[in-house]
């Protein structure tokens, strides 16, 4: 495989130095933790990055390293410019892998939250992260009370017809099928959901939310 990916790169004329870089293992020993992709999906609104922000904050108090990546925050940087259509959606969470595998390789608790609405797109994430690094966290949390909570205003106008391609209202979400784990956010409180997140990363439950 290894020898294969070398041959392709040096056909144009690349030359990956993986082998002579510290490894993976180097750099979890030196942070004393394993890398792992936790990837949230669900809908707008239902509680992914608040989710993610109270589980990032409850492992650092810990002293484990964690980064999130975040819908919202990475289209306005790196993912500047891409849209909603199923191309861009695409693309969006093709480069957020890429980038998330690179943090797993760093020996980096790392939490994707993002819509990633269809089975393809997350099964593509899973690919190129890796089925043993990658956990997927289905933010279930109902339409309804995504829809009622309405944080950004954007379910309004999209069923006023003003956001094209509104995930639930105007473009579709496919249900993960068999995720890690799954947690309603309308049903759970933070505490709640951060403690099942704990349990699934093998650690000790907190009552410091
Ligand atoms: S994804 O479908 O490509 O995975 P992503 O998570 O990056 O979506 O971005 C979703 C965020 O963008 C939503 O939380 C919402 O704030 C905003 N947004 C703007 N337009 C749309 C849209 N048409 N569909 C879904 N989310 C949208």
């Amino acid at each position: 495989m290894e020898k294969k990916t070398q041959t392709a790169a040096n056909a144009n004329n690349i030359y990956p130095i993986f082998d002579r870089m510290l490894s993976r293992e180097d750099k979890e020993q030196l942070l004393g933790q394993r890398g792992v992709m936790l990837w949230f999906t669900g809908l707008s609104g239902s509680g992914k990055s608040t989710v993610a922000m109270a589980l990032e904050r409850e492992l650092q108090r810990r002293g484990r390293l964690c980064r999130i990546l975040d819908g919202d925050n990475i289209r306005t940087g790196i993912n500047a410019g891409l849209g909603f259509s199923p191309e861009d959606r695409r693309e969006n969470i093709r480069r957020i892998a890429e980038v998330g595998k690179l943090f797993v390789d760093t020996g980096i608790i790392t939490l994707a939250a993002f819509v990633s609405p269809t089975e393809e797109l997350r099964q593509m994430a899973r690919h190129i992260i890796g089925e043993a690094d990658f956990k997927e966290i289905f933010i279930s949390t109902p339409l309804a009370e995504c829809e009622k909570r309405d944080v950004k205003g954007l379910y309004a106008r999209a069923r006023r017809g003003e956001v094209k391609d509104f995930t639930g209202i105007s473009a579709p979400f496919e249900q993960p099928e068999h995720p890690a784990l799954a947690l309603d956010t309308s049903c759970l409180s933070l505490e709640e959901s951060v403690n099942k997140l704990l349990e699934l990363l093998g650690l000790e439950p907190t009552q410091n939310l």
